[in-house]
């Protein structure tokens, strides 16, 4: 590629994710409030706009892109944006993977087209296998609708890794259930320290649990080994003997992995976030509209220079949340 993008601590990004709309059909606890004000849709990128982002991004280098929300299968026509991103860029060899990041309610519509299309595999959230707990967890969702959606990915081909943030006292105790049952279905599972990131209407001192002590809980129980699997996010992968499948940790809290960031996020209004955890931010809707592709490169420089050496991310009792932005406006 021309000029890849490199920021001053010497990281390569290679990673883009792209959150497509920050609405969501579910309103999980950790993640926004009950009454969450989603965006007017005027403010939201077209799919003209982004797709000019993500072709400055792969002509810089980038290999991987993931589309996030909010619910990314919730904007309209998503399948027309996949099919333009598909075509210009995963059938030139310009992109190793094309992915998303899904709630999983809208899958069962979608997984087909989405495998035609050369999507290889999808990351989907669940953070229990109980019903009526998982309507507690994310307001709004219905849990045999998800496993519908993960069961027609499947089918359709798609490789499936469950993204289940962990919870103390709401699901701690499910960890191993789920682990049993995705493996026996053939799916992975990463499991996600919960982080500070926008006002929720409790503490998260409460819930926030250290994969740390998850970790050292199943090592009594299963045989861990730690395998060298990279799929160019964040998450340490091990092996587990008992089952034959894999198990990732991200652990922004008990164990940093800033270091070898690769990454970083547009929001669904066009700002360019070098971290999660923090509020430096390059404009690169303003950058396409008044200097096009030019523009756009050269603020792609700029963001190089911002990108920051780590998070700073803390739960105490009472503290504030790292940044304001909820995860659904950055996408994870
Ligand atoms: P893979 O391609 O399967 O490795 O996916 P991924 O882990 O990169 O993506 P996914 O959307 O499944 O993200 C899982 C979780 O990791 C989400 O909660 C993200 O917010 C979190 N995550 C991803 N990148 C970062 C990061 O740079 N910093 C932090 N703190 N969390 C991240
Ligand atoms: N901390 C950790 N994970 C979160 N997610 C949403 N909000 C948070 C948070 N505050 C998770 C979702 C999904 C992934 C993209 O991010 O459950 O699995
Ligand atoms: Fe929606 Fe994902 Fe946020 Fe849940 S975590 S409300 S599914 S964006």
């Amino acid at each position: 590629p021309q000029r890849p993008l490199v920021d001053s601590f010497g990281r390569h990004v290679t990673y883009l994710r792209v959150s497509v709309t920050d609405r969501c059909d579910f309103r999980c606890t950790y993640c926004m409030g009950e009454d969450m004000v989603f965006l007017p849709k005027s403010e939201v990128l077209s799919f003209e706009e982004i797709q000019a982002v993500i072709g400055a991004f792969v002509s810089r280098g980038v290999r991987k892109v993931r589309l996030t929300g909010g619910e990314p299968l919730v904007r309209r026509d998503i399948i027309k944006l996949i099919e333009a991103l598909s075509d210009r860029h995963l059938a030139r060899g310009e992109l190793d993977e094309l992915t998303l990041t899904t709630n999983g309610s809208q899958l069962a519509l979608h997984a087909g087209r989405l495998a035609e299309l050369g999507i290889r595999r999808v990351n989907v959230s669940l953070d229990t296998l109980d019903g009526d707990k998982f309507r507690a967890i994310t307001r709004r969702g219905r849990l045999p609708q998800v496993l519908d959606g993960i069961y027609a990915a499947r089918d359709a081909g798609l490789a499936v890794k469950l993204n289940m943030v962990a919870i103390k006292n709401v699901n701690e105790e499910e960890i191993v259930p789920m682990l049993e049952w995705a493996h026996s279905e053939g799916f992975e599972l990463t499991l996600i320290e919960e982080m500070p990131l926008g006002d929720v209407s409790f503490d998260r001192a409460d819930t926030h649990l250290s994969l740390r002590t998850v970790r050292d809980r199943l090592a009594e129980r299963f045989t861990l080994t730690p395998i060298a699997k990279r799929t160019g996010g964040p998450a340490r992968y091990m092996r587990i003997e008992q089952t034959g499948g894999t198990i990732g940790f991200i652990t922004p809290l008990s164990h940093n992995f800033c270091e070898s960031c690769n990454r970083v996020r547009l929001t669904c209004t066009g700002q360019l976030y070098m971290c999660l955890g923090q509020e430096d931010r390059v404009d690169l809707r303003a950058a396409l509209r008044d200097g096009g592709r030019e523009g756009l490169d050269a603020a792609l420089d700029r963001a190089m220079i911002l990108k920051p050496k780590g998070h700073d991310f803390v739960i105490e009792r009472r503290s504030a949340p790292a940044v304001g932005r909820h995860m659904s406006v950055t996408g994870g």
